[in-house]
């Protein structure tokens, strides 16, 4: 069972809100709400996007949100959300770096009436009470968007394609890498001939895409996957130096929608990208917000999984510039 279909089996137990009751608030702030933000890092432009916009989303709602960068570890990320349990926030985001072992803190969270929202990655527990809600894109579906896009672009044509993968240990990459074998598995002509991790930086995607270029040759290459765009950049530039067009020779799509994959795209450099929402932190503070008046919120919000082209990315690129 896929965990969207986990969680919205359990959308009524969020209403019912069993383990997350109101917090009392910090004693520091009082009449101000107070949330502890423990985020991934700082590993891209979407990710950094997602802080500074969380953060202007607060600061517009006239909440404190306190951010702990967790610098890609989990244990850092535990050790916030303790920090934050012990000055009594009224709330917890938490963006998980990975998806198993969050139970026992997220259980004292709950243990001190604390809610907690994920933001953008899931988690895998059997008890569905510890996080009121979640706020995320369907990550499967992204996936199935690029794999289908590819599908019709290429109308049959035979086609090897790389696969940059995302943080190993997250249920994200693992979903966005079966959304896009589910949408390519009925066409013969797509296979996935190399996979590897660039740990979601564009630092990493140029050395992994380098190395697949050495291992196999440019010419065996027809079209690479990346799980964001921010490795995909690194490997357009890996490309780039080794004397490939990328967009041209080899076709390129990703997932997140930052700037630079537009100015790419508006380059002829790159050909498609999967929106990935990075204002996920106004959307929790809104469910956190309704919460508090209502008692209830949803179990998961989804965010939307947007297919992008060159067509349109110069104006894109525009927009989203002041943006991120
Ligand atoms: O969890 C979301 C992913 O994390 C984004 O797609 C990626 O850019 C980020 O690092």
């Amino acid at each position: 069972m896929s965990w969207v279909v986990r969680l919205a089996t359990s959308a009524a137990l969020a209403l019912i809100l069993t383990g997350c009751g109101r917090s009392a608030g910090p004693a520091q702030h009082a009449g101000q709400l107070t949330v502890g933000f423990a985020q991934v890092g700082s590993e891209s432009g979407w990710r950094s996007a997602e802080t500074r916009m969380a953060q202007d989303a607060a600061k517009q709602r006239g909440v404190i949100l306190k951010v702990a960068d967790g610098q890609q570890r989990q244990e850092n990320e535990i050790k916030a959300i303790r920090s934050f349990i012990a000055q009594r926030v009224d709330a917890i985001f938490l963006a998980p770096v990975v998806s198993t072992g969050w139970d026992e803190v997220l259980g004292e969270a709950r243990e001190a009436k604390i809610p907690v929202i994920l933001l953008d990655r899931p988690i895998e527990t059997k008890d569905a009470g510890l996080y009121l809600s979640a706020v995320a894109a369907d990550n499967t579906l992204e996936g199935r968007v690029a794999g289908e896009w590819l599908v019709g672009r290429l109308g049959g044509k035979a086609c090897p394609v790389v696969e940059l993968q995302g943080t190993v240990g997250s249920t994200l990459v693992a979903n966005r890498k079966k959304g896009f074998q589910e949408a390519i598995a009925k066409a013969a002509n797509i296979r996935i001939v190399r996979t590897q991790s660039g740990e979601f930086t564009r630092a990493k995607g140029k050395e992994v895409m380098e190395g697949f270029i050495k291992a196999i040759g440019g010419a065996n290459i027809c079209a690479v996957y990346a799980h964001n765009d921010d490795m995909m950049l690194g490997a357009i530039q890996a490309m780039k130096e080794a004397g490939l067009k990328p967009g041209k020779d080899i076709l390129t799509v990703s997932i997140d929608g930052v700037p630079d994959i537009f100015q790419a795209m508006a380059a002829g450099e790159a050909n498609a990208t999967v929106e990935l929402a990075p204002d996920m932190g106004a959307r929790a503070l809104d469910v956190l917000a309704a919460y508090r008046k209502t008692g209830q919120a949803p179990k998961f919000v989804q965010t939307p999984s947007r297919l992008f082209l060159p067509d349109t990315a110069a104006a894109e690129y525009a927009r989203r510039k002041g943006l991120y």
